[in-house]
C-alpha cells in the first residue's frame, strides 16, 4: 500500500491492498441481487483487483423463500467464475461463503451444520434493517456451540443497535463486526453513517467489508480512499482481512 499526502496533511490511501482480502460481495451471476451476468461478474471482479485486492470471499445471500442457493449451488458456480477469470487472464483468488439472513431457516441450517464459512470456521449473518432480532442471542449461542464464529454484516444499518454501549455488548458475546466500507460515505443517511464511524472510533470493527453489488460500489470505493474514516478504520490494527 502506498501513501501520499495532501496539502493538508491528511493521509490518503493509494488502494486497498493492506487489506488485501474482501470478505463481503455478490458477484456470483445470477444467485442474488449482485452480479446478474458473468460479463458483470468479471467486470466487477476486475474492479476490486483494481482497488488493490488480491483475494475475494464472495457472499451471495441467503434467505428463506426468497434466495435459496445451496452450497452445491454456490459451490458450482464458483467454478464458472474461476474458469472464466482464467480464460479473461483475470488473476485473482476466489472463495465463496454466504451472507445468511437471520430467519427461522438459519436456524435449521446450524442444525444441519450446513453453513459455508469463510476463515477460521467464520459465518457471515446479517438481520433485518427494522425489525430486533428474536431469539437473537440464543440462536448466536447455538452457532457457537455449533463450532462456527458469527460475523454480524453491516452492524451499523440495524437501527435498534444504535444505543449507547451495544456494539460492545455484541462483541462481548463474541460477534465479530464487519464493517461496510461504503458505509462512510458521506452519500449515505447519517444515522447509519454515524453508527459506522462510531464503530471505527471504539476499534470495535474485526473486518471490512467491501458489499460490493456492482460497478457503482466499485467508484465509491474508490472515492473513499480519501476519507479519514476510512483511513482511521484500515489503519485500526484491529482488522483481520489479511489473514483471510
Ligand atoms: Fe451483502
Amino acid at each position: 500500500m502506498f501513501w501520499k499526502r495532501k496539502k493538508e496533511n491528511t493521509p490518503i490511501l493509494s488502494d486497498y491492498s493492506v487489506l488485501g482480502v474482501d470478505l463481503h460481495s455478490h458477484l456470483l451471476p445470477g444467485l442474488d441481487d449482485g452480479a446478474r451476468t458473468m460479463e458483470d461478474s468479471l467486470q466487477i471482479i476486475a474492479g476490486l483487483q483494481s482497488l488493490g485486492y488480491r483475494k475475494i470471499i464472495t457472499t451471495p445471500h441467503n434467505q428463506a423463500d426468497f434466495y435459496v442457493n445451496s452450497p452445491e449451488k454456490i459451490r458450482a458456480s464458483l467454478e464458472t467464475v474461476r474458469k472464466a477469470l482464467k480464460e479473461n487472464q483475470i488473476d485473482i483468488e476466489i472463495e465463496a461463503a454466504s451472507e445468511y439472513y437471520f430467519d427461522y431457516d438459519f436456524l435449521h441450517k446450524i442444525q444441519k451444520k450446513e453453513l459455508l464459512t469463510f476463515g477460521n470456521n467464520y459465518v457471515l449473518f446479517e438481520l433485518s434493517p427494522t425489525l430486533p432480532p428474536v431469539n437473537f442471542e440464543s440462536i448466536v449461542f447455538e452457532l457457537q456451540v455449533a463450532g462456527y464464529r458469527p460475523v454480524l454484516a453491516h452492524p451499523e444499518r440495524y437501527g435498534y443497535f444504535h444505543g449507547p454501549g451495544k456494539y460492545r455488548e455484541l462483541t462481548e458475546k463474541g460477534i465479530l463486526l464487519q464493517v461496510n466500507i461504503s458505509s462512510l460515505s458521506s452519500h449515505i443517511a447519517s444515522n447509519i453513517r454515524n453508527a459506522a464511524i462510531k464503530i471505527v472510533q471504539e476499534n470495535l470493527a474485526s473486518f471490512a467489508g467491501s458489499d460490493t453489488h456492482n460497478m457503482a460500489n466499485i467508484s465509491i470505493m474508490k472515492d473513499l480512499l480519501s476519507s479519514p474514516h476510512v483511513y482511521r478504520l484500515l489503519d485500526s490494527g484491529v482488522l483481520m482481512n489479511a489473514g483471510l
